[in-house]
């Protein structure tokens, strides 16, 4: 089958796949402090015959997000299946995680066929970090988490800290000190608008040129080459130890490189983390559509992929989902 491009010309090669919209962390800029599981999930079979089409159309990548993907049984032996998929070249099998269970798992999971993790960690201080989650506790289990990731060998391990203003901000030379010490790629993600409560405001976002400022007073900083649809400007410090990366959608958007579809857990196709509707897949499996009429309804929704999102313009309509309903 022809490898999968949009009507702006990018490829399409990487896949997210929420397994769960539930989560146990009820972090204040994501949640409102409810369930959160709204849509639901689907049998793991189900999933991995979505994957299987889309790697035969060309994808080479797969992350699985939730909500939180290991609060699902089962997660283990799907990211068996996935390794289990014939592709071309062999498929990069990643997942993101707010870290909680994930002591217990990195190892099963690596044996399984797990190529990395990125770890969710929004402060390296314990009472800030139960502050933002709002669970108590986790701080430690979620360190425990990184560590044993670590050496299951699910590195480069990346840990994802969400930026907001008057909240923990005062956390960048510290997470700076953490990548340092535990050999980790801290990535610094400016906030979106894909929260609950809507309170994401233009000025709630720490931006790119603030984050490599503060890093500045602590160690001079130098920006490393990366791959083109990658989601991260990286920087290494300058004494050679330890890296850092910006994700930087408000301030820097990276949407003309995009090369991402998701599938949420209930088995909608999502063509941007801004998408106003989404795309019933599970519908057509459910009818009974063969593997080629899959790969014929998902060429077709590829088309109409968004060429940009449109965050803090005066045109800015929200998303059909929140973050925890989509899996970032
Ligand atoms: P790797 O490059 O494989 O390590 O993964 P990643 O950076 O794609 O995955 P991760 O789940 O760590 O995503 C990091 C963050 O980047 C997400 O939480 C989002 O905040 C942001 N992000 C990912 N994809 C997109 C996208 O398509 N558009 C925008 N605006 N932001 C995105
Ligand atoms: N803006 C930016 N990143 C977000 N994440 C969750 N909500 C937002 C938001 N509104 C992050 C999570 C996780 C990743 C998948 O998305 O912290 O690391």
């Amino acid at each position: 089958m022809a490898a999968l491009h949009d009507k702006f010309g990018r490829a399409i090669t990487d896949l997210r796949i929420s397994v769960t919209d539930r989560c146990n962390y009820k972090c204040v800029y994501c949640r409102t402090g409810n369930e959160g599981a709204l849509y639901g999930d689907l049998p793991f079979s189900d999933y991995l015959r979505m994957a299987r089409v889309l790697v035969g159309m060309g994808i080479t990548k797969v992350r699985l997000t939730g909500g939180e993907p290991l609060l699902r049984n089962g997660v283990v032996d799907f990211v068996r299946g996935l390794a289990q998929v014939e592709s071309r070249e062999p498929l990069d099998i990643a997942l993101t995680t707010n870290g909680h269970l994930l002591a217990d798992l990195a190892q099963p999971l690596k044996d399984a066929g797990l190529s990395r993790v990125t770890v969710s960690m929004d402060a390296v201080d314990p009472d800030r970090f139960t502050r933002i989650t709002r669970v108590p506790g986790g701080f430690d289990h979620v360190l425990a988490g990184i560590r044993a990731a670590k050496r299951a060998g699910l590195g480069p391990v990346k840990v994802n800290g969400v930026l907001l203003r008057g909240f923990n901000e005062g956390q960048i030379i510290p997470f700076g000190m953490f990548a340092r010490e535990e050999g980790v790629v801290l990535r610094f993600i400016e906030f979106m608008p894909l929260e609950e409560d809507r309170t994401w405001s233009p000025s709630t976002v720490v931006t790119l040129d603030e984050i490599l400022a503060r890093m500045a007073e602590y160690l001079p900083l130098v920006e490393i080459p990366r791959g083109a649809s990658e989601t991260a400007r990286r920087y290494r410090f300058e004494d050679g130890i330890g890296e850092i990366g910006i994700i930087a959608p408000v301030s820097h958007p990276f949407c003309g490189h995009c090369s991402r579809i998701r599938i949420t857990s209930d088995g909608k196709i999502r063509t941007c983390l801004f998408s106003v509707w989404d795309h019933d897949l599970h519908a057509q499996m459910r009818r009974g559509a063969s593997d080629e009429e899959l790969a014929e309804f998902i060429r077709g929704v590829v088309q109409k992929k968004e060429e940009r999102h449109h965050i803090g313009e005066a045109d800015f309509v929200h998303a059909s989902r929140t973050m925890v309903h989509i899996g970032g």
